[in-house]
């Protein structure tokens, strides 16, 4: 069988540069190579492309920088080529691509338009679903709109210039405290404050507005943190519910990354609540248009309503991550979650 030629792209212009990394070393690791021939494309912190070919151990830590026998410039060209820029010119072709990135100019629509203009088959959403599903703003208001359990929120914008003062009276005129301030496009939980009263709220917006231009403030829902895996295009199968206990106050950078949040597969929930969270991913999938993949995010309080926060496009696929773990145990391994992925992408195509 005709290999195909797949290229990997990670890393990117995002705040979730490093987690990417981390995600591009756990799917290449589990990419069968009797399938693929695989090109590694790392986009850095500045945005410059780059054609990986050394050692996948030096991409988890940055060393893939200092590696440049192995770094050629590149760019994506149309009918998913990628042109090589040194030394002579070469197109490379690829069948389709896998982009294995966080947050801004990976997860939210700008580069899947990309794939889109050069025609060439891509692994996940497309570009508008894509965008949807980044700006936690857009998306509450949609599925607020299709009666989905979203908390209340007030949204921000820096352009209406309101003052600390005009803001702190529109928030507490609908929420009370506790609040979480959240910039509207971001991930990882970065920029994001959980506010228990007046004196820490200024800080939280400014932190927030650091990160976008838009930002949330939403009522806290205190429960269990619960995600659902999404695997598919028009008609997606859910996984079971997983569930984080997160080791510091809430799930913040360094309880997702860097501590031993501890995570419970299957979730410690009935099969109510289980089946509801199920059953409502599918539909906020469909409603949402995503293509592929989603990782379904939800708080689920005392009195069993799940509340969602957000959907990702590009879940994690780092050795952690909730994403694949969740559906290896449905009896979907890695390596075969993978090739679904590609043969999805190749579908929808
Ligand atoms: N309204 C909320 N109620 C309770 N916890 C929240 C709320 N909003 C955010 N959080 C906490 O912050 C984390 C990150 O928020 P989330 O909306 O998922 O953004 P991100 O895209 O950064 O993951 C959540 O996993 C949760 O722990
Ligand atoms: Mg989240």
């Amino acid at each position: 069988m005709k290999k195909l030629r797949l290229g990997v792209i990670i890393g990117g212009k995002s705040n979730e540069h490093e987690i990417s990394l981390l995600s591009g070393y756990g799917v290449l690791s589990n990419l069968n190579p009797e399938k693929y021939s695989v090109y590694v494309i790392i986009i850095s912190e500045n945005g410059d492309w780059f054609l990986y070919s050394g050692d996948f151990e030096k991409i988890k830590d940055g060393r893939w920088k200092e590696d440049r026998e192995n770094l050629k410039d590149v760019v994506m060209t149309s009918s998913g080529k990628l042109l090589l820029l040194q030394g002579r010119s070469e197109f490379i072709e690829l069948d389709v691509v896998f982009p294995v990135l966080h947050g801004l100019n990976g997860e939210d629509g700008k580069i899947q338009g990309l794939f889109e203009i050069a025609e060439i088959p891509f692994v996940g959403s497309k570009t508008a679903s894509s965008a949807v599903c980044m700006d936690k703003d857009f998306t509450n208001s949609i599925l607020a709109q299709n009666n989905i359990n979203i908390a209340d929120w007030i949204t921000l914008r820096r352009r209406e210039k309101k003052t600390f003062d005009e803001m702190k009276k529109k928030i507490e005129k609908q929420l009370h405290y506790p609040v979480f301030v959240k910039p509207a496009n971001s991930g990882s939980s970065v920029g994001t404050s959980k506010v228990k009263n007046a004196e820490t709220l200024e800080m939280a917006i400014d932190l927030a507005f650091r990160e976008d231009n838009k930002i949330l403030v939403q009522k806290a829902i205190e429960g269990q943190e619960i995600e659902c895996a999404v695997l598919g295009n028009d008609d997606p199968t859910a996984s079971f519910p997983g569930e984080i206990e997160p080791c510091n106050e809430f799930y913040d950078y360094e309880a997702k990354y860097f501590k031993p949040s501890v995570l419970h597969l299957p979730a410690r929930i009935g099969d109510e609540a289980a089946e509801t969270i199920k059953s409502t991913s599918k539909k906020v999938y469909n409603i949402l248009g995503c293509h592929g993949m989603a990782r379904v995010d939800y708080i689920l309080d005392q009195n069993g309503n799940a509340w969602l926060m957000e959907l990702n496009t590009i879940p994690g696929f780092t050795e952690i991550s909730m994403y694949p773990k969740m559906l290896e145990k449905m009896g979907i391994g890695y390596s075969e979650l993978l090739d679904s992925l590609i043969s999805l992408a190749l579908e929808t195509h």
